[in-house]
């Protein structure tokens, strides 16, 4: 029964509607690879080593079992994996600069493939393979993920929606109180599983008023002025396709730059990711020196081009 009259609930204003609007709405990237193994029961999954421990850790508590495999100073598979009986290739699509890459794979590996867009928002998917996106990495929201199968897939029961998601870390950090955010925003992140969910009301409703062109845009604006300042130095072989609209701008300097110092200016820059420094064993040592040296630069849409020179001038 629908409560008619009363107090207002949160008033989010209609919008356009979401930027992917046939996809399988779920609660995070996670819960996306938790379905695809419900529905292709992989006994292995070809993984870059260059990825953080969260999926591992959902791909192992599916009882699949991780292959790592190792990345060229591209970011390409070094070598083409040989898939056998029971085996799925996941590929990343880093920084949303890899899209006729990851096309490539998706054709070549088809429904065996599962291709990672977590960090490509706003690329399309590959009609061949799966494809994932995760919301939270891109815009301001708690939760909500994306999946596309190239099969139809018989959900069933279709997974609970998750309850309102915690928001307190995305509030703070819009009323300006920084420390507590952060502190709220790991403990939250902390706390997420590969437990499958439909996206919150919150995030489906938040995510139906984005202006995605005008994103897209600043985006693409805020990354070329960098890459502006930057392209004599920057060691990283990247090129900022026509269509692409990237999640960062990926800096990778010669010397190692200490982020702590950064930060005392007022310049949070990430590391992707300190899992990877700190895997054991031998070898990958291309991507654990990507792990530690590479900086991903932020250009979203929160910023403007003031904002990144602003940003280059606190490099020192
Ligand atoms: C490359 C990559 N893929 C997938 C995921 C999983 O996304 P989510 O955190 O929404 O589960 C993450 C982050 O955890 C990621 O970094």
């Amino acid at each position: 029964m629908k409560y008619i009259g009363g107090f207002f609930e949160l008033e989010i204003p209609q919008g356009a509607g979401p930027l992917h609007r046939d996809a399988i709405e779920l609660n995070t990237g996670r819960a996306c690879l938790s379905l695809i193994f419900q529905a292709q029961k992989p006994k292995r999954l070809h993984l870059p080593f260059y990825m953080c421990n969260a999926v591992l850790e959902a791909v192992a508590a599916a009882g699949v079992t991780v292959v790592f495999y190792g990345l060229d100073s591209k970011l390409e598979l070094l070598t083409r994996p040989a898939l056998s009986d029971g085996d799925m290739l996941l590929v990343v699509n880093y920084f949303g600069l890899q899209s006729s890459y990851t096309g490539r794979i998706a054709r070549e590996f088809g429904h065996r493939c599962i291709i990672d867009n977590t960090q490509a928002f706003f690329e399309s998917p590959a009609p061949e393979c799966f494809t994932i996106y995760s919301a939270r990495k891109f815009l301001g929201v708690a939760d909500g993920a994306y999946l596309y199968a190239p099969r139809h897939l018989a959900i069933e029961p279709f997974p609970l929606r998750r309850n309102a998601p915690d928001v307190r870390h995305l509030v703070n950090r819009l009323a300006g109180r920084q420390q507590t955010a952060y502190r709220q925003c790991r403990a939250y992140e902390a706390e997420m599983t590969s437990s499958v969910r439909k996206m919150s009301l919150l995030s489906e409703r938040l995510l139906s008023t984005y202006d995605y062109k005008q994103i897209s845009l600043q985006r693409r604006q805020n990354y070329l002025a960098l890459h502006q300042h930057f392209v004599d130095r920057n060691e990283f072989e990247i090129h900022l396709e026509a269509t692409a609209t990237p999640m960062c701008y990926p800096l990778l300097l010669p010397e190692l730059i200490d982020r702590t110092s950064l930060a005392k200016r007022g310049l949070y820059i990430p590391t992707l990711w300190q899992d990877v420094i700190e895997r054991q064993g031998f070898g990958f040592e291309l991507d654990r020196s990507l792990a530690s040296r590479l900086l991903p630069l932020p250009i979203d849409q929160r910023y403007g081009i003031a904002d990144m020179h602003d940003l280059i001038s606190r490099f020192g």
